[in-house]
């Protein structure tokens, strides 16, 4: 599915749309260059989860922690990470539980570390806004693409009404 975000309004937006989708367990891969939205999807995401406070790059962190009342979220930034194995250390597989929703900036810096993703999202420049790619290779993630191109009208209808 492809979507067009012409300004960062948009790209918060879609993180509020694509966040009710989401359920622990899953990981979601966010690719794009330097700059290109992944922060700030995830702070879409965040905030539509009722996530109030500050939202900041794990740039340095590597991982930045948000426990929500139903699960927690952990939002990664692999960009400074120098050797895959410094994930082994850190324990990446605790992180990947059924418990907690994953984010991953530069997931291409873990190397074969990583799990596949659930959603693998990708952002491009296109014009002064942003071109959003989102792909499912199996299942749940099939699930959340189904829905997301549902146009919202249709969405809002409960099927007891
Ligand atoms: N759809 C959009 N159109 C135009 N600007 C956008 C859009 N979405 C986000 N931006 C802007 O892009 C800038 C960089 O965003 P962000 O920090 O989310 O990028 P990033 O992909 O996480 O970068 P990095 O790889 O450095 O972590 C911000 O100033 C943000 O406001
Ligand atoms: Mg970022």
């Amino acid at each position: 599915m492809i979507q067009i975000l012409p300004d960062e309004a948009a790209t918060l937006d879609f993180g509020a749309r694509l966040f009710p989708l989401l359920r622990p367990g899953m990981l979601i891969s966010l690719r794009g260059d330097l700059g290109a939205g992944k922060t700030t999807l995830v702070r879409g995401c965040l905030r539509a989860a009722g996530h109030t406070g500050n939202v900041k790059s794990p740039t340095y962190t590597l991982v930045e922690e948000y426990r929500l009342e139903a699960f927690t979220v952990f939002h990664f930034d692999l960009y400074r990470l120098k050797d895959p194995e410094e994930l082994e250390w850190m324990g990446l597989r605790d992180y990947l539980s059924d418990q907690s929703l994953c984010f991953v900036e530069w997931p291409e810096q873990a190397g074969d570390l990583l799990p596949p993703a659930d959603l693998e999202i990708t952002l491009n420049a296109a014009g002064a806004g942003r071109r959003l790619e989102a792909r499912a290779p199996d299942g749940c993630g099939r699930t959340v693409l189904e829905a997301l191109a549902m146009p919202p009208t249709t969405r809002a209808t409960d099927p007891r009404d």
